[in-house]
């Protein structure tokens, strides 16, 4: 699939029409990136930003919205007073009934011509369709507009076509921005040029050298308040099939031709498409499905997953995954990537471990048998690069003992980061579309998926409980150790 390069001038004025616009998204990420572009001068001359909501309020009531709800999340000391009066002062607000076509006229009335409309869908994916079906009836969607498509996109490989289907009705692929804000961090950028920028582990990286690969994205937080999405949704939609495939597509694609956005995209695609398929037998050993029961994280006790609140008493809904998957290619034959991610885990942590080939043979006879060299990548909330390998224990003897080679990159750049959020849209107001999944890419990745949650329903599988606190259930680090493998905390 190509992305025809669409035609928007790259300095018109930005109308960002935002939907959902009272909602937590908004309050708690886009508003405050939106400020945080604003506060440094990345907001293109002439922004104004429209917050569509369902509620019967005045722009005054709207702002005051922003003040209460959004400001708090803004960092305290990136708060300037002057800057932050300014930035409110962009905002307009319109109500709109989602389903009404004839609300949307009152955006048309207000929307200014000749700008950049990006229109952000921070709203339940089962109403994309008819927002974008209003928006171009009302005459709103044009050449020069965009839209930004928050996940989930879908629930399933046929949801997500249709909903690509119907928003491809009226927005060319290269108007549409489906957002996965990992690929806005700072630290999943930088593994590209850890990859592109090194030539030193281009020969190493591949079968047989590197011979597994641990993906973990870790979160001590519960599910709060979110329980009625949630539910529906469990951590293999959440998070497996946008976050840790990107980064697994990161890790495992061959080198670009270039950044451009098609480029990427292309090769991040062949690894989706090369992800071996798993049948239920392969799922009924080579995944597991956790939910946390009470424990305590960093001391304080937590509720389990069932006592909170909005969970369903017959809930099924997993709360941790771990998978071990195989990429059907040249270079990665037989090396099992390991991904995992859970909430109320014992600490946040993402990671990359990749696990270098053992010792072909060991001249010196003291020190650990098997080792392999071990790269590790931690992408939050440390940006760290380390790569541990053998030295000599000082004294006589030859004994040795694994250290690391540490590259601490918040000490070594000391510049300030932008929140993901806040990249990504200032990417989408740019035009640019590398750091956003293509369509082929976003159903490439529910086709590996989807059988894998077809399957846990085949085999009528119930999640394990695990205490909070933990690294998940035990099964998780089973299905390492029977390989002889550790996750790395437990290695
Ligand atoms: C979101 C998920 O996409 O990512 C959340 O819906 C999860 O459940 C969040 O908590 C994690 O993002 P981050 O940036 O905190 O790692």
């Amino acid at each position: 699939m190509t992305t025809q390069t669409h035609s928007a001038a790259p300095d018109l004025p930005v109308d960002m029409i935002i939907f959902g616009g009272g909602g937590d998204l908004s309050a708690r990420k886009l508003l405050p990136a939106l400020y945080m572009a604003h506060l440094h001068c990345n907001l293109p001359p002439k922004t104004r930003i429209i917050a569509i909501g369902r509620r019967d309020w005045s722009r005054e009531q709207y702002v005051q919205f922003v003040e209460e709800q959004s400001k708090p999340f803004v960092d305290k000391k990136a708060l300037d007073p002057q800057s932050w009066d300014t930035f409110l002062a962009l905002f307009d607000y319109v109500r709109i009934n989602i389903d009404a076509a004839s609300d949307y006229l009152r955006l048309a009335e207000i929307a200014r011509k000749d700008v950049c409309r990006v229109f952000y869908l921070a709203t339940s994916p089962d109403l994309f369709t008819t927002i974008c079906d209003n928006l171009a009836a009302a005459g709103l969607v044009d050449n020069n507009s965009r839209v930004v498509l928050e996940k989930p996109l879908g629930h399933d490989l046929a949801s997500a076509q249709a909903i690509n289907a119907s928003v491809g009705r009226h927005f060319a692929e290269a108007q549409i921005y489906r957002i996965d804000h990992y690929l806005g961090k700072e630290t999943v950028q930088n593994l590209m040029v850890l990859r592109f920028g090194n030539a030193i582990f281009g020969p190493l990286w591949q079968a047989p050298y590197i011979k597994s690969v641990q993906i973990t994205v870790a979160e001590t937080v519960g599910v709060g308040s979110r329980a009625g999405f949630y539910d529906q949704t469990g951590a293999l939609r959440d998070m497996v099939q946008n976050h840790l495939l990107q980064l697994l597509c990161i890790v495992a694609m061959e080198p670009p031709v270039s950044l451009d956005p098609d480029a990427v995209r292309d090769e991040k695609l062949k690894v989706l498409r090369s992800l071996r398929k798993m049948t239920v037998a392969d799922i009924a050993r080579d995944t597991v499905r956790g939910q946390y029961s009470p424990g305590a994280i960093g001391g304080e006790p937590v509720k389990g997953y069932m006592e909170e609140d909005n969970v369903p008493a017959e809930s099924r809904a997993e709360t941790f995954v771990a998978i071990r998957a195989h990429i059907n290619n040249w270079r990665w034959a037989n090396v099992p990537f390991f991904l995992r991610t859970g909430k109320r885990l014992q600490k946040k942590q993402s990671e990359i471990v990749i696990d270098f080939a053992d010792l072909p043979f060991s001249i010196i006879p003291s020190g650990p048998r098997n080792y392999g060299n071990r790269l590790v990548i931690q992408l939050q909330p440390e940006e760290s690069i380390q790569l541990q390998m053998l030295a000599k224990e000082p004294g006589s003897g030859m004994h040795m003992l694994p250290v690391n080679l540490n590259l601490d990159l918040q000490q070594a750049f000391s510049e300030r980061r932008a929140e993901a959020y806040e990249r990504l849209l200032i990417d989408v107001m740019r035009g640019r579309l590398t750091h956003f999944m293509r369509r082929d890419e976003l159903e490439a990745a529910w086709a590996w998926v989807e059988p894998i949650l077809d399957g846990w329903k085949e085999l009528n599988d119930r999640p394990r409980t695990y205490t909070a606190g933990t690294f998940g259930p035990a099964a998780s680090s089973a299905l390492m150790a029977r390989e002889n493998m550790a996750w790395a905390e437990e290695a």
